[in-house]
């Protein structure tokens, strides 16, 4: 049996789909398996017992991801869980851009006392007249997963979309519609588009990547929503923009001082990813994660180590080894097998920075000999049998490293 440390509730959904030899428990000390959401990790040392951590969400700045893999815990988190979820709010902010809703709404709440109020409205609802977005003009900044889908839904509903992102990867780009156009530069779609959403993670590279230069470069009368970061944006520059009428509508999902004093400017309070499916999604991603890592040895979604993916083992046993980037592991670990005459069916070795992680399925078993032969190399982090002979009761076995 595996256990569980749940440091925030996590949604129902999700602890259900943990598998039968899984089960919940309130002491961190027996705990293989961490689940998370936003608690603050960074001062929280983890018993060696722990072998991942799993983040229901795609922000990890609560948890240490270094000092967890220098432990060998295993970091990961559910990116792409909540992009249906930002995609459509990010299409019902640009639709509420486009016809006044929020003003309309407000208006008929500041005449509700009115017996005439029905006749009124008729009359007066031409001072909020709005514009379709069938056939204008799209610009997504970063075409990940949350931009992709934005970018194929806008598509869909008949608008010209244009998609900017330098560093799109290829399975990216599998996933967006063929009739999306390529923005070369930032500039070129700022200055092309009626909409503008921007779409990628805040780096200490990037902040106020939206500043004056591509402000200045937008068409009079865009409209810019930001699902991303508040820090993305110049706002003092915006804010200047919507007073002069170059930005028709500025609508953040990160409402701040500063933002909620701007001129048509409509704030949300972080609710992009606020929806009970989204929730389900990444907590069940989360687990899933964590099971495979668990039971496999297979790394899909880590921030700290390698991605490695060597589906279910079919040998005697599969082993697995964390240890450092540095050079001569294979050879080391290779021989520690051949002087045992131990044969590898299957192997992966896989780098990220300054860590790396080998998964072994071999033919025949190692013993608590060879085990710990693998665990004295210098720069290993952990050896774990992860299945066949000896699988569970090796998983506390991390070896402090002089690095
Ligand atoms: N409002 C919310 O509640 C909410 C919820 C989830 C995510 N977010 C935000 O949305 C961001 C994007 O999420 P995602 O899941 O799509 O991430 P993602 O990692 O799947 O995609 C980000 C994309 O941005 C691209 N990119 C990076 N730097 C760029 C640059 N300078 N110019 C153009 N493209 C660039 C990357 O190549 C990548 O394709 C997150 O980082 C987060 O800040 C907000």
């Amino acid at each position: 049996m595996y256990r569980i440390k749940c440091l925030n509730a996590i949604s129902k959904v999700g602890i259900d789909s943990l598998l039968e030899e899984y089960e919940l428990t309130e002491e961190i000390n027996e705990a293989e398996g961490i689940l998370v959401r936003s608690a603050d990790m960074k001062c929280m040392e983890l018993p060696e017992k722990v072998l991942a951590v799993a983040r229901a969400g795609a922000g990890v700045n609560n948890i240490p991801l270094e000092a967890y893999a220098k432990q060998g815990i295993v970091v990961f988190n559910t990116p792409g869980a909540n992009a249906n979820s930002v995609k459509e709010l990010v299409l019902c902010a640009m639709l509420m851009a486009s016809r006044n809703v929020l003003a309309g709404a407000e208006w008929v709440q500041s005449i509700r006392d009115s017996e005439s109020i029905a006749k009124e409205v008729e009359k007066g609802k031409k001072a909020f007249v709005g514009s379709e977005i069938k056939g204008k003009k799209l610009g997504v900044i970063g075409l990940g997963a949350i931009g992709a889908e934005v970018a194929n839904a806008a598509n869909e509903l008949g608008m010209t979309v244009y998609g900017y992102d330098p560093y799109l990867s290829v399975s990216g780009a599998w996933r967006l519609s063929r009739e999306i156009r390529h923005a070369t530069s930032l500039t070129e779609l700022c200055a092309l588009c009626d909409y503008i959403s921007l779409h990628v993670p805040l780096t200490d590279k990037n902040p106020e990547m939206i500043g004056r230069e591509e402000i200045a470069a937008m068409k009079p009368g865009v409209v810019f929503l930001n699902f991303s970061r508040d820090k993305l944006v110049d706002e003092q520059a915006m804010a200047e923009a919507l007073e002069s009428g170059r930005v028709k509508t500025y609508f953040s999902d990160f409402a701040n001082a500063a933002s909620v004093r701007m001129k048509h400017a409509i704030l949300t309070p972080h609710l992009g990813a606020s929806t009970e499916e989204a929730e389900d999604n990444c907590a069940v991603m989360a687990v899933k994660e964590m099971m495979d890592y668990i039971d496999n040895g297979n790394i899909r979604n880590s921030v700290n180590f390698p991605d490695c993916d060597m589906g279910i083992c079919q040998s005697t046993q599969r082993i697995a080894l964390l240890h450092y980037n540095v050079p001569n592991m294979i050879g080391q670990i290779t021989g520690v097998l051949a002087k045992r005459e131990i044969n590898i069916a299957n192997m992966t070795n896989k780098s990220r920075g300054p860590f790396a992680y080998t998964l072994l399925d071999l033919e025949s078993s190692v013993d608590e000999k060879d085990l710990a032969a693998l665990r004295q190399i210098e720069s290993m982090i952990r050896v774990r049998v992860v299945s066949g002979e000896g699988a569970h009761s090796a998983t506390s076995s991390v070896l402090p490293v002089g690095f």
